[in-house]
């Protein structure tokens, strides 16, 4: 109403104005307590040079575990692609035990803000190697898995599944970097409708015999914090994701952040954290490391709003053609 009033017009508005110079970010997201920035200014400016290259150019590249799905739902813990194996269909009691055992020993240090990333690989190669062992022992078999990730509680992040549908639309390449069982993954984006076929995946594979009874991991192991060596030996071989110069780059672990040094050509990268636990602890690690940090936030509220953001011009396009 008051915009009718001649005289406060003017005046209103350049209070507007200012004050939308001052926010200056039209992803109202990005404004939420559970947000947090470094620096606003390059956040803002990567995403900007992201818009103007627009769909064409970005690549995705995304943790699974506790990243693409959620940390807890309805105050429970979310299984990871390995704790879904962890299910009395595919081993005995006595290795579930030992299974959850290492996962209270092991975790506590994945996550440990006193410790380095090279004082923690040592440890991870530990825990990655005697799960295995144990899945291998249990001789699980390939035809249980799917049932396996029905029975569990996997979830997706809420607002997951608009982002894959986005990036598919959009021909945008998603390739998804885990350090968990690729195959469990597989079967978790299958039964939730979103393994399209923009969807590539680095993970640790089962290797089954003829009778599919798994025998080995397929490949060189990939934990928590040797992300880089897949990065630029199976990462930079993925012949799709050349020429998307621009990397939008999700995870929840300050190894995640190497998942894009497989990318030589890698013009502007802007990396989301989420921060799911030990939140105090580990903000200020987080804030220095990753451009966004996304405190005890279960959806993808944020990553889309970033999504929609840089293809705007693209969608707008579109709609001009039509
Ligand atoms: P990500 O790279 O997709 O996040 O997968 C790795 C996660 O899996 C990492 O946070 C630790 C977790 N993990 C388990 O939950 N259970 C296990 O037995 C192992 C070896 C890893
Ligand atoms: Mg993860």
């Amino acid at each position: 109403m008051v915009f009718h009033i001649p005289w406060i017009y003017t005046p209103v508005r350049t209070i507007l104005a200012i004050w939308h110079q001052l926010t200056k970010t039209e992803i109202p997201e990005l404004t939420r307590v559970s947000v947090m920035m470094r620096e606003r200014s390059r956040v803002e400016d990567t995403m900007y040079a992201m818009q103007k290259a627009g769909a064409g150019s970005l690549q995705v590249i995304s943790d699974f575990d506790m990243t693409l799905t959620k940390f807890a739902h309805k105050g429970k813990r979310v299984p990871t692609t390995h704790n879904i194996l962890n299910n009395r269909l595919l081993i005995d009691d006595d290795s579930t035990v030992k299974m959850k055992k290492l996962f209270n020993t092991y975790y506590p240090i994945e996550i440990d803000a006193s410790l380095s990333p090279e004082e923690k690989l040592p440890y991870m190669v530990e825990w990655w190697t005697k799960v295995h062992d144990l899945l291998i022992q249990q001789r699980i078999r390939k035809d249980e898995l799917a049932r396996a990730v029905r029975d569990s509680n996997a979830v997706l992040r809420e607002g997951c599944s608009a982002f894959f549908d986005c990036l598919a639309e959009q021909r945008v390449p998603l390739l998804i970097f885990s350090a968990g069982v690729g195959d469990i993954l597989e079967e978790v984006i299958r039964q939730n409708h979103v393994f399209h076929p923009n969807v590539h995946i680095i993970s640790n594979y089962m290797d089954f015999d003829h009778i599919g009874v798994l025998q080995a991991f397929k490949g060189q192991l990939i934990h928590s914090y040797n992300k880089r060596a897949g990065a630029l030996s199976q990462g930079a071989a993925l012949r799709e994701l050349h020429g998307q110069p621009n990397v939008l780059l999700l995870g929840d672990s300050l190894g995640d952040l190497s998942m894009a040094d497989g990318v030589s050509t890698a013009q502007n990268i802007l990396t989301v954290g989420f921060l799911n636990d030990q939140v105090e602890e580990r903000k200020e690690s987080f804030l220095n490391s990753f451009d966004i940090v996304l405190l005890r936030d279960e959806t993808m509220d944020v990553p889309n709003a970033i999504l929609r953001f840089i293809v705007s011009s693209e969608i707008s396009k579109v709609h001009r053609e039509k």
